[in-house]
């Protein structure tokens, strides 16, 4: 036992040195939640046992699941009227069980196509159900987020449905659309990066690995009048009804990442809510944009969104060329910066900076953004 704990000690050590993480998702985690997460996987509140290791229906996970909804529901003011539900499958299968629940035989249901995720989430649902888009910016390469008076809405639409954030384009919607139909919003990327109007939407659902935890767990927070007209027959593990009743213990939950989120929770709490997450991000992302916008002096770095759509959590610009994007890449790897390359469908760079990810990490990239334009200018 001394011999294993040694070497795990050793080896803890060792990897002390991180360095500056801007991927896009898996992405980074606030380092309290890293180190605590290292203790309870050992022995989690004195139990003897490692939170991997726990039964899911035992005292110990109960009190990590219960604490995880209720530090939830109060990050974001979450009242009875909803349920907050920890899934798996991912974003990619909330794609799938929104229509498949909420898409009526006769009803049309609205999408936004903003980006590649709200994309993919049309082609799950033209599977299942008529879909109209109310949106298509593939016609301006998504550089933007729709007006209002941009949206081709349907009357009587069974739910509209928005991405809030454009992981791949870098664009963000300031406030949710304005439609006339219950409002579903995928914010696997933007969730608690800032106030969220939770009132406003009859679904919000995000997979975990950007802002909240590990990959394998979903966070959905579903308004209980809409889920109640939830289409029946459905297998139960796709059945939003089935997951509320079982408390989210349908099946064996993802224990470790449910774990892990709540963790991310308390951290949240701590650094006292969503109203200031938002200011800090609204802050670094300024430090990047403000590169983005001077260095060089004469657009040296080209940004990939308009303006006025700009996400707060994945900046996207390119440099005069390909192989000048690659020569960066490069520098920042040599800056100890990783993650930079923008997604292959858009190509140039892309700088993730969740919530977690620290404002000196912003500062030395614009750093190193403002020295690369005047040697390649
Ligand atoms: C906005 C958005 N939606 C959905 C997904 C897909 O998530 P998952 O891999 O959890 O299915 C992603 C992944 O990056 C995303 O950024």
């Amino acid at each position: 036992m001394t011999t294993t704990t040694t070497k795990a000690t050793t080896q803890t050590r060792s990897m002390a040195k991180r360095i500056l993480n801007f991927s896009a998702g898996p992405a980074t985690l606030p380092e309290e939640v890293l180190h605590q997460a290292q203790q309870d996987v050992w022995n989690i509140a004195d139990s003897g046992i490692g939170i991997l290791e726990h039964s899911h229906r035992g005292k110990v996970f109960t009190r990590v699941l219960e604490e995880a909804e209720a530090d939830c529901r109060a990050i974001a003011g979450i009242g009875d009227d909803y349920h907050v539900l920890f899934l798996q499958g991912g974003a990619t299968l909330q794609f799938a069980m929104v229509p498949m629940s909420f898409l009526a035989s006769g009803r049309t249901a609205d999408y936004l196509d903003t980006g590649s995720w709200s994309s993919k989430a049309i082609k799950e649902a033209q599977l299942l159900g008529d879909v109209n888009v109310a949106f298509d910016g593939s016609k301006t390469s998504y550089d933007h987020i729709p007006a209002n008076d941009e949206l081709d809405l349907t009357d009587g639409a069974g739910y509209s449905y928005y991405c809030a954030n454009n992981t791949i384009y870098g664009t963000e919607f300031s406030r949710p659309p304005a439609t006339n139909s219950p409002l579903v919003c995928d914010a696997s990327s933007d969730i608690f990066s800032r106030p969220l109007e939770v009132s406003q939407h009859a679904i919000i659902f995000a997979g975990a690995q950007k802002n909240l935890g590990p990959a394998g767990c979903t966070l959905v927070i579903i308004r209980k009048d809409f889920m109640a007209g939830a289409n029946d027959g459905l297998p139960s593990m796709l059945d939003y009804r089935q997951h509320a009743d079982k408390g989210s213990r349908l099946n064996t939950p993802p224990a470790f990442g449910i774990y892990v989120v709540g963790q991310v929770f308390k951290w949240i709490l701590r650094q006292g809510g969503l109203a200031e997450l938002a200011i800090r991000n609204r802050e670094k992302a300024g430090i990047i944009y403000h590169a983005i916008d001077t260095s060089g002096g004469s657009g040296f770095y080209q940004p990939v969104a308009r303006p006025d759509s700009r996400s707060m959590m994945n900046i996207t610009f390119r440099t005069p060329s390909d192989e000048l994007d690659r020569k960066f890449i490069e520098e920042a790897q040599q800056h100890d910066m990783d993650g930079l390359k923008g997604h292959r469908s858009v190509g140039g760079l892309r700088a993730s900076i969740y919530n977690a990810f620290p404002k000196a990490g912003c500062e030395a990239l614009a750093s190193l953004m403002s020295d690369f334009a005047s040697r390649h200018g």
